[in-house]
């Protein structure tokens, strides 16, 4: 099977995965297009190691179907299957065997060459330490040698299942930097995370999901774009009270000293000019950039009618429940 040129790498349709107690994978349809870094993004439980367990083969769905590189097939699957490289958890590597050992036993199994080992230990940058034993290494060079692992057959599909986890912000730099550097090779990758940052950092596309279910998907720059203009006038209550009426705002709220609303449109000119012929002028206006947070907020806060609670978060910290490390 080839893929045909605009064929979704990955699109699934009401896929759903169901427990006794727990719908793990609740009707989620989203399509990967070719070149896309997409980013799966959820709090812990949300579902994204049962999705990836689902587009593996390794869990049966009990709702839905899906397609990968345009065939949904029993036989379109399991070819599709030898195109993707995945790692779902680390592997078993072997502790007192090096590096370059343990890869070697891999690409026995995958029936790959003595140079093409060297070719992902030089990809994810542990050419120098491929001598060394693999207990020896860093959490952060142990999952740079899964990804190695990973990038063996040079598949077409990478699937991730949070490459970042529990690394520092050196190591998560070094994983983002390997993955941005696979995306400009044109390599689709898919890869779920828990941090925000890390998805706005490293992807082009995201889902978000919570609960099995898909909240919102885009490109990571559309998510994105909407600026959000922050606001202060001598009379806070009037500028509140007009900022919610102004046609372009999706939405406004008061913090603090100053009101905040997301515009439709950007445009700040129009909106100072609008509130002047109301009578409210403006002692400051700016445009502050919105984060993947915010909309991660806003969404959840939508699809849970709350906004504090998205999520089994970090204990205590109130604000940053998805673990976020900048
Ligand atoms: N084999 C199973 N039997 C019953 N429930 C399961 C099983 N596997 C997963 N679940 C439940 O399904 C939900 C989704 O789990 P999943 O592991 O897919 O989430 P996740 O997004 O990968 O979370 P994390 O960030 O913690 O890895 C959770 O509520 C989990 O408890
Ligand atoms: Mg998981």
């Amino acid at each position: 099977m080839t893929s045909v040129p605009g064929t979704p790498i990955i699109q699934t349709f009401g896929l759903s995965k169901r427990y006794r107690k727990t719908t793990a994978v609740d009707e989620i349809s989203f399509r990967v297009e070719p070149g896309q870094v997409f980013g799966f993004l959820g709090p812990n439980g949300a579902g994204k190691t049962t999705t990836i367990g689902l587009l593996l083969g390794i869990i049966t769905p009990t709702g839905g179907r899906f397609e990968l590189f345009g065939g949904g097939s029993a036989s379109d699957l399991h070819a599709a299957r030898r195109r993707i490289g995945a790692t779902l958890e680390t592997p078993n590597f072997y502790p007192y065997l090096s590096g370059r050992d343990n890869l070697r036993i891999v690409a026995n199994v995958k029936r790959r060459d003595a140079a093409e080992i060297e070719r992902v230990l030089d990809l994810v940058g542990l050419g120098r330490r491929a001598k060394h034993k693999f207990k020896a290494y860093s959490l952060g060079m142990k999952q740079r040698l899964a990804l190695a692992a990973t990038m063996l057959g040079d598949p077409e599909l990478i699937i991730l299942d949070e490459p970042a986890n529990g690394l520092d912000p050196e190591g998560m730099r070094e994983i983002r930097e390997i993955i941005r550097g696979l995306g400009e090779r044109g390599k689709t990758i898919f890869l779920s995370s828990h941090l925000l940052s890390e998805v706005e950092r490293t992807c082009t596309h995201v889902a978000i999901i919570q609960n099995g279910r898909i909240i919102r998907q885009d490109s990571v720059a559309d998510v994105t774009s909407h600026g959000v203009a922050g606001l202060r006038s001598a009379d806070l209550e009037a500028l509140a009270a007009a900022v919610g009426e102004y046609p372009a705002a999706l939405w406004s709220d008061r913090r603090g000293d100053r009101v905040v609303a997301e515009l439709d449109d950007g445009d700040l000119a129009a909106l100072n000019a609008w509130l002047g012929a109301r009578g409210i002028h403006l002692s400051h206006m700016a445009l502050e950039a919105r984060s993947l947070e915010d909309v991660f907020m806003e969404a959840t806060g939508a699809a849970e009618g709350v906004s504090a609670e998205v999520g089994p978060g970090d204990a205590g910290s109130g604000s940053h429940q998805l673990g976020e490390v900048r």
